[in-house]
């Protein structure tokens, strides 16, 4: 049992190299500056603020007391002149009026607590500190004084520094420009990955891959080259060995041409008539499997209608007197090598018809892959025998009769070329009661 942390997390993380790559470059990043903001803030926004506050306090708490020793409305309106003079701040006094029992601030926030703070510590006396609509700029604070309630407005840029906003507006814009120039960067970088990937991807289906080159960084290139490597020497494998099987049939042929003659002409006994029928199968098992590596070489593989494809051999079929539905489910098109191809589902069709009297062929497209299904209704083949009737010149029926059945190559054909397609093909029981062929390919 795997960790279920673990589980989560692979749930979690992005599965792709761009996103995680990011992920990699981006998680620092915020983190810096979640702390650096955290700490601008609190060793220094916070007390930066606090001594604003006091000093405005203080302010306020100086023109109480100079209230205090005035004698004549005449001082105490030149103090009002004074105080907005030198400290901005505008105060005015209400004679008789008291302040209503209400909590000292309207807004509850960090500001307001650290000038209420303030405003306890140095002014000492009831106090109510208001936010005036429509005036963004000021904040009133009401003094409730032994005669009235003095109004005090103050300018907000004595408060607090507006360019907090700025700092953190810089910090969040410039990482934003960071992440879009490494996002572009690394994008570049994963880019080649990809293809290589795609270029496997294709080499493995038995297509071609177009215009791939070497390049992004040299682990990337190596890898590239690699399998470019590797990919050279698996078609030179494949044509060598294609080659050699060709070359040794078709040498085959010039001693079983003589040894026909030489048959011919000792006469008809029994024992020479057997003979002549071996060297006939020996020479249709050759000519089979020439005309398998015949077809093997240089076909390139086309974008192709797979329902037009199937009709013509299905039409075919029928032309041969072979009753067969065929049942299309939507179109597919999908990049084949057509006469292979063509041949190999042939094979299939001819073996259904061959051993059932009817024959019902469907092709469907799934998410990633298409399945092609041959049934029919014969005697199908007993499950431990399913493999075996693949491998070469292999028939069920034992005898090697010609009229019965063809050289037991047709099997092996399909095969090889649905696996060269990156495909796979598989019998199986069919409802209609004989054998299925399932034909399974990459989309
Ligand atoms: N649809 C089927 N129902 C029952 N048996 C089958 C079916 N298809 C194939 N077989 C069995 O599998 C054997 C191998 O089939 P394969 O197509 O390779 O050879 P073949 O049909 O005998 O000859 P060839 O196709 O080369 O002319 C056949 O001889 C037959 O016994
Ligand atoms: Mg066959």
């Amino acid at each position: 049992m795997a960790n279920p942390i673990t589980l989560w997390l692979k749930r979690v993380l992005p599965h792709t190299l761009l996103a995680r790559s990011l992920l990699i470059i981006v998680m620092p990043l915020i983190l810096l500056q979640v702390i650096s903001t955290w700490v601008f803030y609190d060793r220094h926004w916070s007390t930066m603020t606090k001594r604003l506050s006091l000093g405005v306090a203080g302010d306020i708490a100086m023109v109480i007391d100079q209230r205090a020793f005035a004698r004549s409305e005449a001082e105490l309106a030149r103090i009002n002149v004074l105080t907005l003079w030198n400290t901005e701040l505008q105060a005015e006094f209400h004679k008789g009026e008291i302040l209503p029992n209400q909590p000292a601030v309207d807004l509850v926030g960090t500001f307001d607590d650290i000038l209420r703070d303030a405003l306890r510590e140095r002014v000492r006396r009831p106090f109510h500190i208001h936010w005036p609509e429509g005036k963004e700029r000021d904040v009133l604070v009401r003094v409730q004084l032994a005669d009235g309630v003095l109004d005090v407005v103050i300018p907000r840029q004595r408060l607090f520094s507006s360019t907090t906003y700025v700092f953190i507006l810089w910090m969040v814009g410039s990482s934003l420009v960071l992440f879009a120039v490494a996002t572009v960067f690394m994008r570049n970088q994963v880019r080649p990955i990809r293809r290589l990937a795609t270029a496997a991807d294709s080499f493995g289906k038995g297509r071609d891959v177009a215009d791939f080159r070497l390049e992004g960084a040299v682990e990337v290139r190596q890898a590239a080259a690699a399998f470019l490597q590797m990919r050279d020497r698996i078609r030179r494998q494949l044509q060598q060995r294609t080659d050699m099987l060709s070359g040794v049939s078709h040498d085959l042929r010039t001693p079983l041409t003589r040894m026909k003659l030489q048959l011919a002409m000792l006469g008809g006994s029994p024992e020479v008539d057997d003979l002549k029928a071996d060297v006939t199968e020996m020479e249709r098992m050759i000519e089979g499997y020439l005309a398998f590596a015949r077809g093997e070489g240089g076909e390139a593989p086309v974008p192709t209608e797979l329902n037009e494809l199937l009709s013509d051999v299905v039409a075919a079929a029928r032309r041969e007197g072979m009753p067969v539905d065929l049942r299309l489910d939507g179109p597919i098109r999908l990049p084949v090598r057509p006469q292979a191809f063509r041949r190999s589902i042939g094979n299939l069709i001819a073996n259904a018809g061959r051993y059932g009297k009817h024959v019902w062929v469907s092709a469907a497209k799934h998410d990633d892959s298409v399945e092609i299904l041959i049934d029919d209704d014969g005697p199908g083949i007993p499950s431990e025998q399913r493999e075996e009737v693949f491998r070469p010149f292999f028939r069920l029926e034992g005898s090697r009769n010609p009229e019965t059945g063809g050289v037991g190559l047709g099997l092996t054909i399909a095969r090889d070329v649905l696996r060269g397609h990156g495909g796979e093909l598989t019998l199986d029981e069919s409802p209609k009661g004989g054998l299925r062929a399932c034909v399974r390919l990459p989309a």
